[in-house]
């Protein structure tokens, strides 16, 4: 029975559709309102026209409606105090404050915070002076990573494979500035060869829920090719993220952090995201999100057997102690959808056709990323479109259905990969043979 609790979630993405469509599976949630939304949430919340980093407006409509929670999917409302803000109003609202979000908002913080507690991570030297950053270039030599310090949109973080393209990158972002001040700091650091995978936790700055292991897709072609993206698909559970490396990995990266964090006066709630290279068998940090993952949080949320709200709240009240999230053994694949031109520039206010034919259900869910409605229809107005999400008895059978379902919609220019999974299915038939 309902007890006509009211939830809002912030954001307007394919993960923000994953987390209202799971959020509204509990029987304790009576209302969900997501600012801005899209044209998919719509479907089952109240979207409303704040946008996500309009903080002033979001308390307002908080205090108004009384929300019991708020939950935040984007990265940009955190590192601007959207946890501290709502907090001093007593609301509850899930997910880091401020000081806590620079773990993914200033790529110096973060790597100096791996360093000083030992976490096992890229080399790296931080320059404020361009000369001293080319000089350090020259020295190291080809492959190196650069990094723009702030947040700059996923596009601030350039793999470099000469000394031409490292101080190329360097050029960018310290003297055109392409990123602004997020580039007032640079990381130049150690290029790690290996598999990439995504470790997403729950923290409430005592206990760890780990989550539903995954692994990302983020260049836009098929065999990892071309220019990276906000992420093209994702399945769950990564295989290469074995239960020993799970064990791992919480040993040596998730809790010497939360423990750092503390010992730095940051009482860390919310995910943490870490995105890891796995080299022979071992994890490596590359970067911390403050925030789910997206496209991740779509098969992660596909495969909780547990009320999402509960556990939410929990975190947000310290209390994660007292709840369990429980996972399904069948697995998931989201594939992503996008518009002609991604990531490059791309035309808005496409019709989508085909979205009607089938019913979401327990085993398919079409998550909504950029969409909206334009005379009664709905048309892509972002760069990833839809997230067509599968859940099935193992990952070949999830794979397929995602595909079966890809075959009946249609936008002018749409495209996707036709490999995500491929990695998971080679590893476990490399595994059995
Ligand atoms: P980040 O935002 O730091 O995760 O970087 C974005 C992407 O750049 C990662 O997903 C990796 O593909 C790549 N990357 C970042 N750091 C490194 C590194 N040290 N070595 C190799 N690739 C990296
Ligand atoms: N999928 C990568 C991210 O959420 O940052």
């Amino acid at each position: 029975m309902g007890v006509g609790l009211k939830v809002l979630v912030i954001g307007s993405g394919g993960r923000e559709h994953a987390l209202v469509w799971k959020l509204n599976q509990s029987p304790k949630v009576d209302r969900i309102f997501c600012a801005p939304g899209n044209a998919g949430i719509s479907e089952i919340a109240e979207c409303i026209s704040i946008k996500a980093d309009d903080i002033d407006s979001l308390l307002n409509f908080a205090r108004y409606e009384r929300i019991d929670l708020t939950v935040v999917g984007p990265e940009v409302p955190l590192t601007l105090g959207i946890v501290d803000t709502f907090k001093k109003e007593d609301l509850r609202i899930f997910g880091p404050e401020a000081s806590g979000a620079q773990l993914e908002g200033s790529k110096v913080f973060s790597k100096d915070i791996m360093r000083k507690y030992g976490l096992p991570s890229a080399e790296y030297k931080t320059f404020t002076s361009y000369l001293h950053a080319q000089e350090y270039v020259r020295l190291k030599g080809a492959p190196l990573v650069i990094k723009a310090d702030g947040l700059a949109a996923g596009k601030g973080v350039i793999v470099a494979e000469s000394v031409e393209e490292a101080t190329s990158a360097l050029k960018l972002i310290m003297k055109e500035k392409a990123f602004g001040s997020a580039g007032d700091r640079v990381i130049v650091e150690q290029c790690l060869k290996g598999e990439e995978a995504s470790f997403m936790v729950l923290t409430d700055g005592k206990t760890v829920v780990p989550f539903a292991s995954s692994q990302d897709h983020k260049t836009i072609f098929d065999n990892d090719t071309g220019p990276n993206t906000g992420g093209m698909g994702a399945y769950s559970p990564a295989p290469i993220i074995t239960k020993a490396l799970e064990k791992e990995i919480m040993e040596v990266v998730i809790k010497p952090l939360i423990n750092g964090l503390k010992r730095e006066g940051i009482n860390y709630r919310g995910v943490i995201y870490a995105g890891l290279m796995i080299c022979d068998g071992k994890a490596y940090v590359l970067e911390f999100n403050c925030r789910f993952g997206d496209p991740e949080t779509q098969p992660v949320l596909m495969r909780l057997e547990s009320d999402l709200f509960d556990i939410l709240r929990a975190a947000a009240d310290g209390k994660l102690n007292d709840v369990k999230a429980a996972w399904t053994d069948d697995a998931s694949v989201c594939v992503v959808l996008a518009s002609e031109g991604y990531p490059g520039k791309y035309e808005k206010g496409r019709p989508i056709k085909g979205l009607d034919s089938f019913k979401s259900s327990k085993d398919l869910v079409v998550f909504h990323a950029g969409t909206g409605i334009k005379n009664s229809e709905t048309v892509a107005t972002g760069g990833r479109v839809l997230g067509v999400t599968a859940l099935g008895k193992d990952i070949r059978t999830a794979k397929k259905r995602a595909y079966t379902a890809i075959d009946k919609i249609k936008f002018d220019g749409m495209q996707y990969r036709k490999d995500i999974a491929d990695k998971a299915i080679n590893r476990l038939e490399k595994q059995d043979s």
